[in-house]
């Protein structure tokens, strides 16, 4: 049989996040939102596919109060795209009226796609609308709040947890700089 191109840690040049460090954060920000949402009658995680399913797969198992998931998937016509080019590929099951929503995303970057996102939400009158973000590139436009961040990163091309480069690296378990693709996402 013909070898797979195998993809991994020779691929990367640096580790921004470690696996530990992941863990860790991800503790921290669940039992922040459990004790946030301590008294919520229905919180509803949105995750946006495809890069988010591992964070909120980890998220998901350690929130301690009631919650249900659900997803949605998004696609920009093209990275650069102005403002609000952003369509949805597959939308929520249920009208989330009344519902306290957490958008859970792997990372925002120009921030486009988490935006388009929260207006879009916001129009759907839910109890509450929040964000959670595992990886931030500091950009100062951004025009919704990032209610729980895991970390903010240098604005290089990053892989790992979640995080793809042509659809490889997804499942690393820690954040890191893919070697010679330089800067933006
Ligand atoms: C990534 C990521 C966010 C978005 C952030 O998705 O998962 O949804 O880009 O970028 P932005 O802040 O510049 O809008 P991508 O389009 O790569 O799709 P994927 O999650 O399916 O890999």
């Amino acid at each position: 049989m013909p070898e797979r191109t195998q993809t991994g840690p020779s691929d990367v040049s640096r580790v921004l996040v470690s696996t530990d460090q992941i863990q860790h954060r991800v503790g921290d920000l669940a039992r922040q939102i459990s004790k946030d949402y301590e008294k919520a009658e229905k919180l509803l995680l949105v995750g946006i596919l495809r890069g988010a399913f591992i964070f909120l797969a980890d998220l998901t198992r350690k929130i301690s109060v009631p919650h249900a998931v659900d997803f949605m998937a998004v696609s920009s016509y093209g990275k650069g795209a102005s403002h609000g080019e952003v369509r949805i590929l597959m939308d929520l099951r249920e009208p989330v009226e009344g519902q306290h929503i957490l958008i859970v995303e792997d990372i925002v970057d120009s921030g486009q796609t988490l935006e388009y996102l929260y207006r879009q939400l916001q129009t759907r009158q839910p109890a509450s609308l929040r964000t959670c973000v595992m990886v931030r590139k500091k950009r100062p436009s951004l025009k919704v709040p990032i209610d729980y961040l895991g970390f903010e990163i240098p604005d290089v091309w990053v892989v790992g947890y979640g995080l793809d480069y042509a659809d490889h690296y997804r499942t690393l378990p820690y954040i890191a700089e893919l070697k010679g693709v330089g800067s933006a996402k």
